[in-house]
């Protein structure tokens, strides 16, 4: 059926199939692009957290000497010589409520440290934290896992077991008191160095399609677009009004009026397969001359 349709038609179908297909292809690799730009903004946001821990790690833990309502915290209390406390945050403690700060403020993206053996119950993994855990549990080379649903990217990292872990996640008997104190000997302890402890848990909103589809309608795009449009438009008529001009030449030709001429290009400088069709009509006219003289 298709083979019957005009030239024009199909060449139309090809062109609106390619464009299709070209369409579809940018697409693709748009989405590509765009789990790549969530993934850098949330591996940004993760080598924040790791660089704030091991500030807060290096010097053991900070002190502050008051508390404030909404984080009142902490793991450790010393006296500050005047009749009042230092209160010690540990790196996790610090971490968290670093995360609780970033997480109620407007900025788009959150993040939080979680584990499968999570001391503080506000450090419990949600489905995909768990699952994440798992995965690189199973394969530690595992540099990150994410995933995008309900119009929400998820990033998660590992944090390693450092020989610095070890004072509060090796042997209990190492710990020192306070954390014995607040959260026992059970949770989380007895890890190794190398031992996956958790994960930097990292949220993004998706770019979505829809949002996406605006930035597609811009000058540009369109431009190119009825660009190729026209060439693709121009090309095709231009070829169809030749192939009509040649039939109506070879009709007339037909007719007897051997002397019609035709117009087109010498094969031997052209590579246009119309004028090697021309020509051939040509060398057929030419022919029909010689006979018709010979006939005379
Ligand atoms: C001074 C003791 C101490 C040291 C050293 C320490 N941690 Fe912790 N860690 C804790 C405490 C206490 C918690 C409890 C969580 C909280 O307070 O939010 C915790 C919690 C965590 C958590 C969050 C999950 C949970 O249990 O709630 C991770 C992950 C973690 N630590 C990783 C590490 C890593 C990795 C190191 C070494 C680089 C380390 N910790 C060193 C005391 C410590």
């Amino acid at each position: 059926m298709f083979g019957k349709q005009s030239i024009s038609i199909k060449y139309g179908l090809i062109f609106f199939s390619t464009l299709i297909l070209i369409s579809a292809a940018i697409l693709v690799t748009v989405q590509y692009l765009k789990v790549g730009m969530l993934r850098n903004e949330a591996q940004a946001v993760a080598s924040q957290v790791v660089s704030f821990r091991s500030w807060v790690a290096k010097s053991g833990m900070v002190w502050v000497d008051k508390l404030s309502d909404d984080f009142h915290d902490f793991l450790a209390e010393t006296p500050d010589g005047e009749g009042k406390k230092f209160y010690g945050k540990n790196p996790a403690l610090a971490t968290r409520e670093l995360s609780q700060i970033a997480n109620q403020s407007s900025t788009h993206a959150t993040f939080r440290v979680t584990s499968d053996e999570y001391r503080h119950p506000d450090n419990k993994p949600d489905e995909f934290e768990s699952k994440a855990i798992e995965m690189i549990k199973q394969n530690k080379k595992t540099q990150f896992v994410e995933n995008t649903s309900e119009g929400t990217y998820r990033y998660a990292q590992p944090i390693f077991v450092t020989k610095a872990c070890l004072k509060c996640h090796g042997d209990p008997e190492d710990a020192p008191e306070a954390v014995i104190k607040k959260y026992g000997a059970q949770k989380a302890f007895g890890y190794k160095e190398g031992d996956v402890r958790g994960i930097i848990s990292v949220k993004l909103p998706d770019i979505t399609l829809k949002d996406m589809l605006p930035h597609f309608a811009n000058p540009y795009t369109i431009v190119y677009i009825l660009l190729a449009v026209i060439i693709n438009f121009i090309f095709t008529t231009q070829l169809i009004k030749r192939l009509k001009n040649l039939t109506h030449k070879a009709e007339v030709i037909a007719h007897g009026e051997l002397d019609t001429p035709l117009e087109f290009n010498s094969p031997k400088h052209s590579n246009d397969e119309l004028d090697h069709v021309y020509n051939a009509v040509n060398l057929l006219r030419n022919s029909m001359k010689v006979v018709m003289k010979r006939l005379q």
